[in-house]
C-alpha cells in the first residue's frame, strides 16, 4: 500500500522558522515520495482566544508561507481542516474511547490553560483527540512534526490501538517523523520553545532582512563564555546556523572552533545567523509576497485539496460507522 502522510499546522499566528525547520521543511522532501496531505487546522486554532476577524487573513497566509516555503499543490494536497466535515465527526466518535485522564495530563493542555485560566474549554482539552481524528481519518502511517508534537501523536497510537481492538482493525498506528535536534528555542527565552504565541520569541517567514538582523542581535546567549555547558541560546544559534541550507561549512567550522577554544565572539556568531537566515528566507518571502497578492488562486488550491481529501475521508467514515455499528444495514430508500 502506498503509505500517506499527514501533517498540520495552525493559523495562529505568523509562520516561523522553527515551524519551517521543525516541520514543513519535511513536508517537503516527504511530497515527493509519498500521498501527502497538509491541512492548515483552524479548528484546533480556536480553542485559545483569537479574533475572528482576522482568522480568514491567517489561514490564506498560512497557506501562502507553505507554497513559498516549497509545498507544490501538484505534490501533495493543501486544505483546510473546516472545509472537511469529516474531521469532526470522527473527532466525536474517538472521544468517546478516550480516557479523560490521557487529556489532563497533556504538557500543552496544562501550558495553555495556565496562560489563560479565565477561559479553559474543552475544547482546549480535546484537542489532542482532534489531532488524532485528523491522522487516523487519513489512515496516515507518518506524521513529520517537530518534537513537541510527540505526546500528541502518543494519543493518536493509543486511540488507533484502541479502536481496532474494540471494532476490528481499520487504522494503521502512526508515528512521527522528527527532524533530528530540530526543537528550535524562543530568542528571547531560550528554555522556552519558539511559537507563535511568544511575542519576541520568532523569527517569521515573511520578516523583513533588517527585522532578521534586529532579532538575532537582541537574542539571548550567556553572560560570557564559561563553557562547561553551553548555554541554551548559543545552542539555539548554532542550530539555527547548521540548519540552515545557506550557511557555509567553512563559517560553521570556524565558529565552532572559535567556541571550542574559547574565544568565540558571540556577534561574529550572531552576524553569521542572521545573514544565512536572510539569505534562505528572502526567496521564501518575496514568494509569500507575490502569492498574497493573488488570494482567489490560494482559495482554488485548497477547495481542490479539500475535494481529494473529503473522498478518503469519506470513505473511511462509511467503514468507522460500519464498524461501530452506527450504518443501518438495510438500504435507505
Ligand atoms: P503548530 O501549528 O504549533 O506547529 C506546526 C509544526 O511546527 C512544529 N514546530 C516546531 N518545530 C521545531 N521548533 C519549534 N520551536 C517549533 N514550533 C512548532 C510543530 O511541531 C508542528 O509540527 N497540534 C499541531 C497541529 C496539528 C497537527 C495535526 C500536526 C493539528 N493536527 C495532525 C500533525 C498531525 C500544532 O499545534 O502545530
Amino acid at each position: 500500500m502506498n503509505e500517506r502522510v499527514f501533517s498540520g499546522i495552525q493559523p495562529t499566528g505568523l509562520i516561523h522558522v522553527g515551524n519551517y525547520l521543525g516541520a514543513i521543511r519535511s513536508w517537503v522532501d516527504v511530497q515527493e515520495g509519498y500521498e501527502s496531505y497538509f491541512c492548515i487546522v483552524d479548528y484546533h486554532a480556536i480553542t485559545i482566544h483569537y479574533d475572528p476577524a482576522d482568522m480568514k487573513d491567517r489561514i490564506l497566509d498560512a497557506v501562502a508561507s507553505n507554497i513559498a516555503a516549497g509545498l507544490d499543490p501538484e505534490k501533495c494536497s493543501i486544505f483546510v481542516q473546516s472545509h472537511v466535515p469529516e474531521h469532526t465527526e470522527l473527532c466525536w466518535l474517538l472521544t468517546c474511547l478516550t480516557p479523560l485522564g490521557n487529556l489532563q495530563r497533556m504538557t500543552q493542555f496544562k501550558e495553555k490553560a495556565s496562560r489563560q485560566p479565565e477561559h479553559v474549554s474543552a475544547g482546549l482539552m480535546n484537542y489532542p483527540i482532534l489531532q488524532a481524528a485528523d491522522i487516523l481519518l487519513y489512515k496516515a502511517s507518518i506524521v513529520p512534526v517537530g518534537e513537541d508534537q510527540l505526546q500528541h501523536l502518543e494519543l493518536s497510537r493509543v486511540l488507533a490501538r484502541k479502536f481496532n481492538h474494540t471494532f476490528g482493525q481499520t487504522f494503521p498506528e502512526p508515528q512521527p517523523m522528527l527532524v533530528q535536534q530540530a526543537k528550535i528555542m524562543a530568542l528571547n527565552d531560550p528554555e522556552k520553545k519558539m511559537s507563535k504565541s511568544l511575542p519576541g520569541s520568532y523569527i517569521a517567514l515573511s520578516d523583513e532582512p533588517e527585522e532578521i538582523r534586529a532579532k538575532i542581535r537582541r537574542a539571548v546567549t550567556d553572560t560570557g563564555p564559561s563553557h562547561e555547558v553551553m548555554a541554551p541560546g548559543v545552542k539555539n544559534l548554532f542550530m539555527l546556523l547548521e540548519l540552515e541550507a545557506f550557511a557555509p561549512g567553512d563559517i560553521v567550522r570556524y565558529l565552532r572552533g572559535a567556541y571550542e577554544r574559547r574565544y568565540l565572539k558571540y556577534s561574529e556568531l550572531k552576524h553569521a545567523v542572521a545573514e544565512a537566515l536572510v539569505e534562505s528566507l528572502t526567496p521564501i518571502r518575496e514568494r509569500r509576497r507575490e502569492l498574497l497578492a493573488r488570494p482567489h488562486i490560494l482559495e482554488e488550491i485548497v477547495a481542490e485539496g479539500a475535494k481529494k481529501a473529503r473522498t478518503i475521508a469519506h470513505e473511511t467514515m462509511v467503514e468507522v460507522k460500519e464498524r461501530m455499528g452506527l450504518v443501518s444495514r438495510h438500504k435507505r430508500a
